[in-house]
């Protein structure tokens, strides 16, 4: 029951912080998208520096920007801080479920010898030390250079995925670079952002003029976080796919949809502001076809003739599943069953037929680690089983 009820906190936590997450990509988009399209208005406008016209639902709206400020503030000005704080806190929350308090496979990489203890504090390890690096990073001289920038920040990222996935599960390494990215983005306007913004806001209202540079560094932070965004999404839906981070090159794999993701970003940016950039769709078509091709599933034998269940299928996944997907599991550090998912009796296992088939078979992400030694036979007979049918009679 226990187990059941932390299911469905997990459940509302992720709806949670999907739609945080949405609300705030969504903003940061549309800033994004009105900063590369803001044009000169025909008429000189005091200290306007661009505007935007457009319709939406119906309604017509105008949006003017300030070469740095109005003169005067209105009493209401909107601040978009709380999507940012509400997804990264979500997020921490399930961090937290769904690694540190669940079961000790989803953290410990198969056959680990490291305690829980030591895996949740290389977890929180790299959530910390990462935006330290990161931080430094964007206050250095390096800051003037984007391109090295960029360059640097990706070899970082990558040898912290490279590490992780050598020190905890395949899944939890993913996840975990995800957040590391994450938690820079928001803490990019938890303590740059939001805080030079109050101190400008603060200028202004004592009839001073802001500090330009502050708002700079403001803008340096947005545009990491935009070319942050489409590698972390990928991330987090990453989750779904076997085939990437149960993948030997998972760490390569998941650097080769980064530079597709942020390349893709790179020519949305650019084309915003009137450039035209020819090689990035190409690139990262070229990137995604070779990751298909990298992450193509290993060939099984092909099996002649039906299969039968009781005396062949059932007693392989006894042998193999049940141990970590049982009611009263018997694999150490797995408790209860894995994912929700049973496969204890015929039926039970005859449902699941198909994510037996994509786990156990093409992607063979499944049994974890292969600790209960599953062979290329078995593998092929439950493919066979599944493909004839999946009968249990
Ligand atoms: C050593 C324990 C262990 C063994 C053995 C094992 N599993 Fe799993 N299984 C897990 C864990 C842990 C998860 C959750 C992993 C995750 O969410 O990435 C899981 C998840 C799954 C899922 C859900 C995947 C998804 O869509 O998220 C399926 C299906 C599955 N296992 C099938 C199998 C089959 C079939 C076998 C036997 C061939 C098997 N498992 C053997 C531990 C095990």
């Amino acid at each position: 029951m226990l187990a059941h009820l932390q299911e469905w906190l997990e459940l509302l936590v992720r709806w949670f912080h999907v739609i945080a997450g949405v609300a705030w990509i969504g903003t940061s988009f549309y800033f994004v998208w009105l900063n590369n399209h803001l044009r000169p208005p025909p008429r000189e406008e005091g200290d306007v520096s661009g505007e935007v016209w457009s319709v939406h639902g119906g309604h017509f709206y105008r949006v003017i920007r300030f070469r740095v400020a109005p003169a005067q503030l209105p009493e209401t000005l909107h601040w978009f801080k709380w999507e940012a704080y509400a997804t990264w806190l979500s997020g921490a929350s399930m961090l937290v479920l769904v690694y540190y308090l669940g079961s000790d496979g989803m953290l410990l990489g198969a056959g680990s010898d490291l305690s829980k203890a030591a895996a949740v504090g290389i977890g929180v390890g790299a959530l910390v030390g990462g935006w330290l690096i990161y931080d430094l990073m964007c206050r250095s001289p390096l800051r003037r250079s984007p391109a090295l920038f960029g360059l640097i920040g990706f070899g970082l990222a990558t040898g912290l995925a490279l590490a992780l996935t050598e020190l905890l599960s395949a899944r939890a390494a993913y996840i975990h670079v995800g957040a590391v990215l994450g938690t820079c983005m928001a803490a990019n306007v938890f303590f740059v952002i939001i805080p030079n913004q109050k101190i400008m806001v603060d200028a202004m209202i004592r009839g001073e003029e802001p500090d330009g540079r502050l708002g700079e560094a403001g803008a340096l932070r947005s545009l990491h976080n935009n070319y942050m965004t489409l590698p972390v999404l990928f991330i987090m839906v990453s989750s779904h796919y076997p085939m990437t981070y149960g993948h030997a090159w998972n760490w390569a794999i998941l650097a080769g949809i980064s530079v597709a993701g942020a390349v893709v970003r790179h020519w949305f940016n650019v084309r915003g502001r009137g450039q035209q950039n020819v090689w990035a769709w190409p690139l990262a078509a070229v990137a995604i076809i070779a990751l298909a091709f990298v992450t193509r599933p290993p060939t099984v034998e092909a099996v002649e003739g039906d299969v039968d269940f009781a005396t062949v299928i059932h007693p392989i996944v006894q042998k193999r599943c049940t141990p970590c997907h049982a009611r009263e599991t018997t694999w150490p550090g797995f408790n209860g069953p894995q994912k929700g998912i049973l496969l204890e009796r015929p039926d039970e296992i005859r449902d699941q037929a198909e994510n037996i088939l994509k786990n156990a078979v093409t992607t063979q992400y499944m049994p974890l680690g292969n600790l209960t030694q599953i062979t290329p036979e078995e593998r092929a007979l439950l493919g066979q089983w599944v493909r004839g049918g999946a009968s249990i009679d």
